[in-house]
């Protein structure tokens, strides 16, 4: 089935990505391909592009997306986070630039069948790639209380972490929490029906989304692979990330910061001794946001956050 997702600020993407005829251009979360057919269409014939996604449902479909220009596309079914290993079996140093277009696709929370959406009733999964070894059910139902308030608390900022890892650990006690929907509803009742009633969000919103990055490994993966990924950029290349979650633009938005600072040395140095040179300049000095009229048209871009950079020469 053809994927449903709407790329998000493809245009103001498309701008900072800088493509042009004959560029290598490696999209690293092909999704529903938005982003990459708009890349393709500009780097070739005679460009490469590389599509890279750990969700196999996302490569079947860029089959089928990217079929016109076949002959100049690899698609590789992977984490991001292995780009260098990606680019030296494709025996390719560096390249002109890279998109990461962070989370989930539409296409996944709606259809995969995998719980991503407190509202559906699936197996507990949250894998987006289901080869990789730990489910949502198996944190629920096996995390200690103290690690579980730890993941919903950092990677949800859920305030109410302690009271809805102490009502998940009651819970497993009698049957282990096995769908969505009853994980939803436990959290409900932690966080108590009238409170919850008032709440302008779902209850379960922060620590679904705190499930999905622990199993995931989403933060971790992201800071590894950005210094990576600047590494094997071309001078004059451009790296894009657009992130839906503060804490992904915090890193993206520290690393890029860090790379485009030279010597770090104490003011009262006569010389510099660290020897640190800026790599980047960073392209947003302010981070980019949706239009009103993009998020009315697709509300899932509420929350995208755009930074580019370019690498030095
Ligand atoms: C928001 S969608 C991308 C949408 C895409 N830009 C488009 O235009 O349709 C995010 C995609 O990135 C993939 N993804 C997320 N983290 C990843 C990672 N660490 N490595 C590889 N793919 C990842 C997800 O499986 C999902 O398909």
């Amino acid at each position: 089935m053809a994927y449903n997702h709407i790329p998000v600020m493809r245009e103001e993407t498309m701008y900072y990505l800088n493509c042009a005829p004959g560029k290598i251009v490696a999209d690293c979360t092909l999704g529903g391909c938005g982003h990459a057919a708009a890349i393709a269409e500009k780097i070739l014939p005679d460009g490469l592009l590389i599509g890279i996604d750990q969700d196999a449902d996302a490569i079947e479909n860029a089959e089928q997306e990217l079929a016109p220009w076949s002959g100049n596309i690899r698609l590789v079914h992977d984490n991001f986070v292995n780009l260098p290993h990606i680019l030296s079996s494709l025996k390719i140093d560096a390249i002109d630039a890279i998109l990461v277009d962070l989370g989930l696709s539409y296409d996944q929370i709606e259809f995969s069948g995998r719980g991503f959406s407190f509202k559906k009733d699936e197996p507990l999964d949250m894998r987006m790639n289901p080869q990789s070894p730990e489910t949502a059910a198996d944190i629920v139902n096996t995390a200690g209380t103290k690690y579980l308030t730890r993941i919903l608390r950092e990677f949800g900022e859920e305030q109410r972490a302690g009271r809805i890892a102490r009502r998940i650990e009651k819970q497993r006690k009698n049957a282990p929490i096995e769908t969505s929907r009853q994980l939803a509803e436990l959290i409900r009742e932690a966080v108590g029906r009238k409170s919850a009633a008032k709440s302008r969000i779902h209850p379960a919103t922060r620590a679904f989304m705190a499930l999905r990055i622990a199993v995931n490994r989403e933060l971790e993966a992201l800071g590894t692979f950005l210094k990576d990924a600047v590494a094997h950029l071309k001078p004059g290349g451009r790296i894009c990330v657009i992130s839906f979650h503060s804490l992904e633009d915090r890193i993206v938005k520290r690393s890029f910061n860090e790379f485009a600072a030279g010597c770090q040395c104490p003011p009262d140095f006569p010389v510099c001794a660290c020897g640190k040179e800026p790599v980047l300049r960073v392209l947003t000095r302010k981070v980019r946001k949706p239009s009103e009229a993009e998020i009315r048209a697709n509300p899932m871009s509420r929350s995208a956050r755009l930074r580019a950079a370019e690498k030095l020469e």
